[in-house]
């Protein structure tokens, strides 16, 4: 696999993920500590994080290479993201320079974005990450943008084979929570099309306002006619958690109303009975589990009971986004050294 890019696993043959994924069991169970030895990641975070900043750094470290990390937390000048604007307040340098010059001084850069969410249409074509990782002379990973999360995606599609969780008649659910923030649609996006290429009969449940958009779904409509799944949408929780054998909650924002914070807000409003609690595995299959991508919201997004029990695979995830990281970077950097 040659991979200069890791934007999406939409965009990978089905076969190029079965080899990540086979990849990253590997390095789970047989460390190679030299394997990126020399190498150096650029990590760019223009937008917080907790897990995928520490985990590309032990992903590195375990191989061998290094990595240094560049947010604005960090002391560093202010950066202008925006095009065509006189620099004359407080930022101090614009990210066409500062993006090239971090990129290299790596062999490879991580790059996370916020989602800009004023143009519905301009995230799902994901504009500003597409803009900014132009400037890279460097290979790039997308460490999450206005509509993907790949890895959350590999690293939760790992889970489920760690759990032997069915791909074919195997029942997702994506589930939207309440947060009060409207937040971006990434890891619903990843994650609906990530199921639907396992082969999963994924039901997509949100209130009214919250549906996904066409283009997202269609995209994992037809990665469910290639894999044997199958993609719907619904607002019915019982029917929806019928049989389920995952629950994968995850707030986002309103469609209706994106971009447009006071419609947003007004309208989850009433929906703060979207945590997720004990009664909502009422009907679905004994060994259910309950998965998020982190960081979560207790007694907003899920139960404590939820959360701790023994449904809750969450930490599982997590850790499993540094196998999945240290898959895409072997792949991505020992590609390079030959
Ligand atoms: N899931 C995830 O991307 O976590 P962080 O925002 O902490 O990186």
């Amino acid at each position: 696999m040659s991979l200069t890019l890791f934007n999406s696993l939409s965009e990978l043959e089905p076969e190029e993920v079965e080899e990540l994924l086979k990849l990253s069991q590997r390095l789970e169970e047989c460390a190679e500590p030299q394997a990126l030895a020399g190498k150096v990641l650029a990590l760019l975070f223009l937008s917080p994080s907790l897990r995928t900043m520490s985990s590309f750094q032990a992903a590195m470290l375990r191989l061998g290479g290094g990595s240094f990390v560049v947010s604005p937390n960090l002391s560093i000048h202010p950066i202008e993201t925006n095009a065509n604007v006189v620099m004359d307040s407080i930022a101090a340098e614009h990210i066409r320079e500062a993006l090239p010059v971090v990129a290299s001084y790596g062999d490879a850069i991580g790059i996370r974005v916020f989602a800009p969410r004023i143009s519905l249409e301009e995230d799902l074509k994901d504009i500003y990450f597409q803009e900014i990782a132009k400037l890279s002379p460097v290979p790039i990973i997308n460490m999450e943008s206005a509509i993907q999360h790949p890895c959350q995606s590999l690293a939760d599609w790992k889970t489920m084979e760690d759990l032997s969780i069915p791909r074919k008649r195997g029942k997702f659910v994506l589930s939207w929570a309440n947060h009060p923030k409207a937040l971006p649609l990434a890891v619903a996006a990843s994650t609906v099309q990530m199921a639907a290429m396992r082969g999963m009969e994924v039901t997509v449940l949100r209130p009214e306002g919250f549906e996904l958009p066409e283009p997202i779904l269609k995209v994992a409509r037809e990665l469910a006619v290639r894999s044997g799944g199958s993609v719907r949408e619904t607002h019915d929780r019982s029917e929806a958690l019928e049989g389920a054998h995952v629950l994968y909650a995850k707030s986002w924002s309103s469609t209706k109303y994106y971009g447009n914070e006071e419609g947003d807000h007004d309208l989850r409003s009433g929906l703060s009975d979207w945590c997720v609690n004990t009664d909502w595995f009422a009907t679905a299959d004994t060994n259910c589990r309950f998965m998020h991508c982190l960081p979560v919201r207790r007694g907003v997004v899920v139960t404590e009971e939820v959360l701790e029990g023994p449904r809750s695979v969450v930490v599982h995830e997590a850790r499993n986004r540094m196998f999945a990281q240290m898959a895409v970077l072997y792949e991505i950097l020992r590609e390079n050294n030959t």
